[in-house]
This record gives structure tokens, C-alpha cells and sequence, in this order.
């Protein structure tokens, strides 16, 4: 519950995987709230992020000590702790796939994309924190989609690349440093990866062909979208219907003509960077789009804290690490 000094308090189910320790980093910084507990099993009783808070291996019933929870859980895992704080009336930045679109379970939750939902996100009780791979690619299309400049009759071929950190902490084979070092491959080949489900949720009508690979670097993802265009639709016109849609966002950046993004860029930000290109010497009418961010930022953690600054009543970038040159 609210601190003495008025302050909402937080907790952090699954604090000690990847996005529980990004959003514990970032919370040590934000002034407005304060963290009551950070869950872990494995690591229970070890130092967390926040200065003087030990992860403690808690249940859900513990939810109700606090006025928001932020569940960083397997997908499956967060079922009882949503349960535990709609009983408690507690609300929720759920990270996990459970109650995103195309999951199924959506009913009764905010979609957690701040840009697109924001104005939802006041009254949110449950928010479904996006996927990182959608997180690029939906705020790149969505408004373009809006604005009726794609030609939906051809598909859109998104290829993206993500950091390890993107697959979580615990060991596997196939994630050894010397399985991904040196190493590039593409994976979910058919079109088949779980974040399909979300985006074409999102992007309704668009045939969306998607191939994600593993990119040997700690974090950050970058996507390289073919987007076919409705003749007479240049990169001006997209550059400039991006710039409107996500002129007040902290957390978007839209680059100059010819500004290429970049991982070095983003890894460690909570900012998502879009651009966009023209094409010579193709009959029908491509341009290139690329949408690059950190999974474990704007693809997950930044985002949560973007979706918790509306949720509490703060401003969206507050604590986060955006505009920052
Ligand atoms: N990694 C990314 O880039 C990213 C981006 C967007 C969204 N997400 C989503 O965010 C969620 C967390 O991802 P992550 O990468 O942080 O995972 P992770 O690194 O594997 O961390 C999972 C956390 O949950 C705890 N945990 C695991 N099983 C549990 C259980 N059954 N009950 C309670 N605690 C459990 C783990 O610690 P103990 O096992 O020691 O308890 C750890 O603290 C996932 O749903 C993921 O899909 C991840």
C-alpha cells in the first residue's frame, strides 16, 4: 500500500530474470514510487537492484501488499498472480504473453503498446506489456496502416534479429556462448513465431511473413520491414505520417533522411527508432523500413514503466531513458 509519504508502492514478481532486473534498474531511479518486493526463487535472499531490498521467494497472495504489481513470469506462471490481484484489486503491468491480443485471454486488459493505447491506460487494471519483436513492428505499421498507405494485397516481409537476452536467463544448449558466438541463423522458420499471434491481432489484413534470427550480442533488436506501398507513397510521406502520430512520445524516434538506425544506439535506452527508405528498380512499389530497439527497454521493461507512468498519473518518460543524446 502507499507509502508514508504518499508514494504508490510496486512489486516485481520474477525480479531476477532479465526484464525483472532491467525494471528493477529502472525503478531504483524513478522518485515517485517505491518497491516493496522483487520475487525470485533461485536467488531469494540475494541483493537486488534496489539499494537495501533482498529478492524474497513469495507467493501471489503477497500482491495485495502493494498498490502495482509487475509480473516479469514465464508465460503461464503470471495466472495466479492476475487472479491474486483482481481478488485484491491490486493492478498489473503483466509482461508475459498470457492476455495479449490474439492470446485468447485479452478480454478485460489494456494493451500495453503506450503510443497506441494511451489513452486507455489511466483506468487500466490489467495491462498486457507487448512482445518485443511485435513492439517494433506494430509502431512502425499501425499508423501507416491508418492512413490507408499500404497495399495489403502483397504481403509485408519483416526480418528481425534479437539479442540472446531476448529468450530469457535460464540455461539452455543451445544459448552457450560457444553455440552463439561467431553464429547467425535464423529460427521459427514458417512463418510460425508466438508473436505472429499479437501482431496480426494488431495489424488486421496484412499479410505478415516474419522471420526472426539470433543475433550473437547481449541485447537489442533490430528489423528490417519490405513494406509494399499504394503507388505515388514515398519515405516523405511515411517519415512525416510517423512524425505526426508520435510527435508528443518520449520514447519514439523517428531518424532524418538517410539516418540508418543502429543496436549501438538503443541497447541500453528505453526509445524505439524508426526510418524509412525509398527503393530504386522495383515494378511494384517497396519501401524499406527498419525499426530498431532493446528488448529488454522499450521491448519489455521501458515499456512496463511507459505503461506504469500513465497508469499512476505521471508523466510517460519519467525515469526512463529517452531523448538522451
Ligand atoms: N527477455 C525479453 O527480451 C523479453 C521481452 C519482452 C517480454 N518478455 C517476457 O517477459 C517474461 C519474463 O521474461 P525474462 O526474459 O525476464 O525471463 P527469465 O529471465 O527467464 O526470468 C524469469 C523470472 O521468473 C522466475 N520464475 C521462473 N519460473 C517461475 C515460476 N514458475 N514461478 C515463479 N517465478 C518463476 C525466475 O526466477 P526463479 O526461477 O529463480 O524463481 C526469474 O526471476 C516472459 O514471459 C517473457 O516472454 C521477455
Amino acid at each position: 500500500m502507499s507509502t508514508n509519504d504518499g508514494r504508490p508502492t510496486v512489486g516485481v514478481a520474477g525480479g531476477s530474470g532479465y526484464t525483472g532486473l532491467e525494471l528493477l534498474r529502472i525503478l531504483a531511479r524513478h522518485d515517485g514510487v517505491r518497491v516493496a518486493f522483487a520475487t525470485a526463487r533461485g536467488d531469494a535472499g540475494c541483493e537486488s537492484p534496489v539499494v537495501g531490498l533482498a529478492f524474497a521467494d513469495l507467493g501471489p497472495d503477497r500482491v495485495a501488499d502493494v498498490d502495482l504489481a509487475f509480473l516479469c513470469l514465464p508465460h503461464g506462471a503470471a495466472l495466479p498472480w492476475v487472479q491474486a490481484a483482481r481478488d485484491a484489486g491490486v493492478r498489473v503491468v503483466d509482461l508475459t504473453a498470457d492476455h495479449r491480443p490474439g492470446s485468447g485471454r485479452e478480454a478485460g486488459a489494456v494493451y500495453g503498446m503506450t503510443e497506441l493505447t494511451e489513452a486507455h491506460l489511466p483506468d487500466a487494471g490489467l495491462v498486457a506489456n507487448p512482445g518485443c519483436y511485435p513492439t517494433g513492428v506494430i509502431l512502425a505499421l499501425a499508423p501507416l496502416q491508418a492512413a490507408g498507405v499500404i497495399d495489403d494485397a502483397r504481403p509485408v516481409v519483416i526480418q528481425a534479429a534479437s539479442g540472446v537476452t531476448g529468450a530469457g536467463r535460464s540455461p539452455r544448449r543451445d544459448l552457450l556462448f560457444a553455440e552463439v558466438v561467431g553464429d547467425f541463423r535464423p529460427y521459427a522458420l514458417g512463418n510460425g513465431h508466438r508473436h505472429l499471434l499479437e501482431m496480426r491481432a494488431m495489424l488486421p489484413d496484412l499479410q505478415l511473413l516474419f522471420t526472426p534470427h539470433l543475433l550473437p550480442v547481449a541485447r537489442g533488436i533490430v528489423e528490417t520491414i519490405a513494406l509494399p506501398v499504394r503507388g505515388g507513397v514515398d519515405a516523405a510521406e511515411v517519415r512525416a505520417t510517423w512524425r505526426e502520430r508520435y510527435a508528443s512520445s518520449p520514447c519514439v524516434r523517428v531518424d532524418d533522411d538517410g539516418e540508418v538506425p543502429r543496436l549501438a544506439r538503443v541497447a541500453g535506452t528505453d526509445e524505439v527508432h524508426l526510418a524509412v527508405f525509398d527503393n530504386e528498380a522495383l515494378e511494384a512499389p517497396t519501401l524499406t523500413l527498419v525499426a530498431a530497439l532493446d528488448n529488454l527497454g522499450k521491448g519489455a521493461a521501458g515499456q512496463a514503466v511507459q505503461n506504469m507512468n500513465l497508469m499512476l498519473g505521471f508523466d510517460a518518460g519519467r525515469a526512463l531513458r529517452c531523448g538522451q543524446r
